[in-house]
């Protein structure tokens, strides 16, 4: 659908942006929904960012979706944060009502409902091993224990930031370093590597964990999307884990951007397909 006088604007704030996937996604699920939307990628420099929220008032851009370096300083910037992003202090997705921008992280949410959807998966009583404790950790962290996993257990290389992204999920959440970890990855009903380890072009040695522990019944998430399969992906897959990589949390959170700017149920299935095609 071309432009008109009607349509409304929703956008990617980051830096760099010029490489995100997002606009292909996103003007792909309005013109499946016959939404006159329109989705564009804006490069905003970290100083700027309170001068483009400022614009996105004065412009009446409807939507926004917020990624690096982003995520923390808008979290700062908005009038009011969902529950879930001001526990994690990170802003991924802005709702501007009216002027008021309201700041939410769909990341967690578009994690679960990538289990669910993917594998049927309920996290709920389910032991969970989260490698890595960056943002998008935090983010699945909180949302595992939201939804009712009964461990979490963060290994990280710094442990400092494990501590903190472990306390996410209260008294379920455990720090554990590597060379402890065996018998948690071993007991682990889904493990997650949420590190940029296995990202680029990879050698056969960029792990974050041996995955020859892991065995069938287990469910095994690389969050990384680029490459498609990574060298853990492919190791789990080899020893009869059900292993998934990350372009269906790229495709989930996406879509709870889509429904919360719109209100409309996001085409799952159109937005799936747009990233698989995106990344060949
Ligand atoms: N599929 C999706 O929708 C989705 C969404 C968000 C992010 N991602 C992907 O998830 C990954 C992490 O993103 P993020 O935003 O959380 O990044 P981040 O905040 O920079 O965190 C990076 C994490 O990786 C760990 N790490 C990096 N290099 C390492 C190394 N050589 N050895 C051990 N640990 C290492 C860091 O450990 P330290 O704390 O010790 O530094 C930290 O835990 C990226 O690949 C990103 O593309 C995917």
């Amino acid at each position: 659908m071309s432009p008109t006088g009607q349509t409304r604007l929703a956008a990617v704030i980051g830096d760099p942006v010029r490489h995100s996937l997002s606009p292909t996604l996103m003007n792909a699920a309005f013109g499946a929904t016959g939404l006159d939307w329109s989705y564009v990628a804006l490069e905003v420099a970290a100083m700027q960012l309170p001068d483009a929220l400022a614009g996105v008032r004065a412009l009446g851009i409807s939507g926004l979706s917020v990624t690096m370096p982003h995520k923390e300083s808008a979290a700062a910037c908005c009038d009011r944060l969902s529950p879930t992003a001001e526990r994690l202090g990170a802003v991924n997705c802005i709702v501007n009502n009216g002027g008021v921008l309201t700041g939410h992280n769909t990341d967690g949410d578009g994690f679960i409902r990538s289990l669910r959807h993917g594998f049927a998966f309920e996290p709920a009583n389910k032991r969970c091993v989260v490698i890595g404790a960056g943002g998008a950790a935090r983010s699945i962290v909180l949302a595992l224990a939201d939804a009712g996993a009964s461990e979490i257990v963060v290994v990280n290389r710094t442990l400092g930031r494990a501590e903190r992204t472990a306390a996410l999920a209260g008294d379920r959440g455990e720090v554990v370093a590597l060379d402890g970890a065996h018998s948690d990855l071993v007991d682990a009903d889904l493990i997650v590597n949420a590190t940029s380890i296995g990202m680029g072009e990879p050698a056969a040695s960029d792990v974050p964990f041996d995955a020859s522990v892991l065995h069938d019944g287990q469910t095994l998430v690389d969050i990384v999307y680029k490459p498609l399969e990574t060298p853990l992906l492919a190791t789990a897959r080899l020893r009869g884990v059900s292993v998934a990589n990350g372009v269906a949390m790229l495709a989930h959170q996406a879509a709870v951007q889509f429904e919360l700017w719109t209100g409309v149920d996001a085409p799952i299935d159109v937005m799936l397909a747009s990233v698989a095609d995106q990344l060949g």
